[in-house]
């Protein structure tokens, strides 16, 4: 359905329900018996003084219009101001009694894996414990994932009965509202920065700049400006996917383009899923497991498919496709150079100049170790990799053309050669002292 129709249609039906009666709508039929006020009225009473603001963002949302009061989310064990440990803390099946399908479709998607995939990183456990248990760094964005019920415990332990929640990430706590979920700034706080600089790059953008408009008003209100949610949550499915993911890997490979193919093994060498002679490797797995990359040409089609249709209530079909084609292609360029840098490095391992640290599998750089990469050639492919790969394809996606140019391309090139450069000085020196390759960097000591 177009998006004006469906605004329309839904402030039609508002109009038609009067205020009165939309506050009456009861509790879905079936689900469990919503707090009467009598009986929320204890917690509501003793917490208007004890968290006023909490109180009153509640007031403020629809869930208390429709008496679903503290106890439903937080049980009702815990009645005095010294037991309040005894307060459950919500998790998505908390809201999954009244609100499965969202639920249903949170958990078939892409963030429902955050925390399996942070884990999965071979020195994610090199990171501070604030940063990760802690929920400071990688922790604070990627506690949005689903975890096991070991995994809450230990987390308890480090970090309170706190970052269970997931659906609060979007509608935050106590106001649970629709309207903040629908807006991008709902994204910003994870999908920004380093890595992933959608807002950025999307505040930049002609979508993200009529957005912007819209809400001054100096545009009409209903004039097209896609969000992160027309193009990522198409009719409100809380499924999030794309078809080429984060890292921009994928499977089949490309066989009517043979470069592509070479440059796209080099790296999945780099990232250690392929070993140095090609052969899969048990890193394999857990990236299949935490659903990292799509791995058969149907699963990239359906998620580009979804994607096209959204472009086409607003352009051509044709101009869609060819935007999309750009961006494809420029995935393929920047992996050219990701590659040589890649393969410069490997050079410097394959001919014992740099000797391979005790952590690594193979003698291989190994991007994966993100920031913790031993040398600082390797530091420089890191960022190549993780900042700049990344801008270039992503700014293509998002209409940015500073982000895919000089924050993402250009950047790749100056990298490139800064890296060829490093190796030719790493293999002089090595030539000058034959006996001694230079010591590899001092790796920070993993806390426990
Ligand atoms: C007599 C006062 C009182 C009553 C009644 C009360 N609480 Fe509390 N509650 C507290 C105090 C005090 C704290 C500690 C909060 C703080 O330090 O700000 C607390 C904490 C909490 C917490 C947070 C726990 C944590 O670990 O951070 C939740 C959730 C909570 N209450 C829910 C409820 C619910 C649900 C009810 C009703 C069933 C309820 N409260 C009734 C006083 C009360
Ligand atoms: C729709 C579910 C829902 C309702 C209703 C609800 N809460 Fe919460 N509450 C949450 C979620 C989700 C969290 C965050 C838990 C986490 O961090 O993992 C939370 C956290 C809290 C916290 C501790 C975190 C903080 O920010 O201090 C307190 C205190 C609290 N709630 C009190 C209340 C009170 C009092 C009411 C009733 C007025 C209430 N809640 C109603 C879902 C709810
Ligand atoms: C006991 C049932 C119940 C529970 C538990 C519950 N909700 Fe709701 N929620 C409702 C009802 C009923 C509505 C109103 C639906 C409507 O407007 O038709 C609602 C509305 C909402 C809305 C839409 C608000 C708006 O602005 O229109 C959001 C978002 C939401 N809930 C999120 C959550 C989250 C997140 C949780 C868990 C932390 C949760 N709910 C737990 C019953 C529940
Ligand atoms: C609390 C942090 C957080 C918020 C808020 C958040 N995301 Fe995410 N998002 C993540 C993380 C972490 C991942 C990576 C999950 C994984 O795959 O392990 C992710 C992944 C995604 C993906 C999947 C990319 C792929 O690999 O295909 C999309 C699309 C996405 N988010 C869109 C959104 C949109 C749109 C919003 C706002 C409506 C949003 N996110 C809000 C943290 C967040
Ligand atoms: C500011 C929030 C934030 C922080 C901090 C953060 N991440 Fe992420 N991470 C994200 C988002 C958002 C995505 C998805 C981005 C995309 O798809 O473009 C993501 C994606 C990932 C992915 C890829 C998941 C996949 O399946 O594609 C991994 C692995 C990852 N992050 C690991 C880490 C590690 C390790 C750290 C800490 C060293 C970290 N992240 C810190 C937000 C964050
Ligand atoms: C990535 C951001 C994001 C996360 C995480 C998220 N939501 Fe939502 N949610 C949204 C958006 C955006 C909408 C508005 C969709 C629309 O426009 O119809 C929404 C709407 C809702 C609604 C109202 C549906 C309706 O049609 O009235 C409910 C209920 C809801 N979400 C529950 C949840 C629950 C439960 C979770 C946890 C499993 C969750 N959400 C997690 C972004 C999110
Ligand atoms: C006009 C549509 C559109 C808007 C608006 C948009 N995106 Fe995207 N996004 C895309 C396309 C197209 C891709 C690449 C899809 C593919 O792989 O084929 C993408 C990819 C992504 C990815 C996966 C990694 C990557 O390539 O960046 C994430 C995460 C993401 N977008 C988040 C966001 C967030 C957050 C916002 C808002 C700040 C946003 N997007 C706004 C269309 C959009
Ligand atoms: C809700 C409407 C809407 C959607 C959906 C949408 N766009 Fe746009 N897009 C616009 C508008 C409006 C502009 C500004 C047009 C102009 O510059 O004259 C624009 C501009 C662009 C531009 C800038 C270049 C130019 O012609 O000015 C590109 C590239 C683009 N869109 C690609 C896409 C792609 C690819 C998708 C799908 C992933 C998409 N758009 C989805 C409304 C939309």
């Amino acid at each position: 359905m177009k998006l004006t129709t469906r605004i329309t249609l839904a402030a039609a039906l508002a109009l038609l329900a009067g205020p009165a009666a939309a506050q009456k709508k009861p509790a879905p039929a079936g689900k469990p018996a919503a707090t009467k006020p009598a009986a929320g009225g204890a917690c509501v009473t003793c917490h208007a003084k004890v968290n006023p603001s909490i109180v009153k963002d509640w007031e403020l949302s629809r869930h208390s219009k429709v008496e679903v009061g503290c106890v439903e989310c937080h049980g009702s064990a815990h009645k005095t101001k010294d037991d309040f440990a005894n307060a459950k803390m919500p998790t998505p099946d908390t809201c999954g009694q009244c609100h499965d399908a969202q639920v249903a479709q949170f958990k078939k998607g892409k963030h429902a894996f955050a925390w399996a995939a942070v884990k999965a990183m071979p020195t994610f456990h090199y990171q501070p414990v604030a940063i990760r248990e802690g929920l400071k760094g990688c922790g604070g964005c990627h506690k949005l994932g689903l975890k096991t019920p070991e995994e809450q415990a230990e987390l308890r332990k480090v970090a309170g009965p706190y970052g269970n929640a997931s659906c609060d990430a979007c509608h935050t706590r106590h106001l649970f509202s629709k309207a903040e979920a629908r807006r991008p700034e709902a994204c910003q706080t994870c999908h920004m920065g380093f890595d992933h600089p959608q807002w950025e790059m999307y505040s930049g953008s002609k979508h993200g700049v009529r957005n912007a408009l819209k809400q001054t008003g100096a545009i009409p209100q209903y004039s097209a400006a896609p969000t992160c949610q027309d193009c990522h949550m198409q009719e409100g499915n809380h499924e999030v996917r794309t078809a080429w993911g984060f890292l921009a890997v994928r499977l089949p490979f490309p066989e009517d383009d043979p470069q592509w193919k070479a440059d796209r093994v080099t790296i999945l060498q780099g990232l250690g899923v392929l070993d140095p002679s090609g052969n899969p490797t048990g890193r394999l797995d857990v990236v299949k497991a935490a659903d990292v990359a799509r791995l058969t040409q149907e699963a990239w089609d359906a998620e580009r498919t979804k994607m096209l249709k959204t472009c086409n209530q607003c352009h051509s079909g044709e101009f869609a496709k060819v935007q999309l084609q750009q961006s494809d292609g420029m995935i393929r360029d920047a992996d050219h150079a990701m590659a040589e840098a890649i393969r410069a490095v490997a050079g410097l391992y394959q001919d014992g100049i740099l000797p391979k640290p005790k952590s690594y599998a193979f003698p291989f750089p190994d991007l994966l170790t993100f920031h913790d990469a031993p040398t600082p050639v390797e530091q420089k492919l890191f960022v190549m990799f993780l900042e700049h790969r990344m801008r270039a394809f992503q700014g293509a996606f998002h209409a940015n053309p500073d982000y895919a140019n000089w924050y993402g391309w250009s950047e790749m090139a100056r990298d490139l050669v800064d890296i060829k450069a490093e190796a030719a000085t790493l293999r002089r020196e090595h030539k000058a002292t034959p006996a001694q390759g230079p010591a590899p960097a001092a790796q920070p000591t993993p806390k426990k």
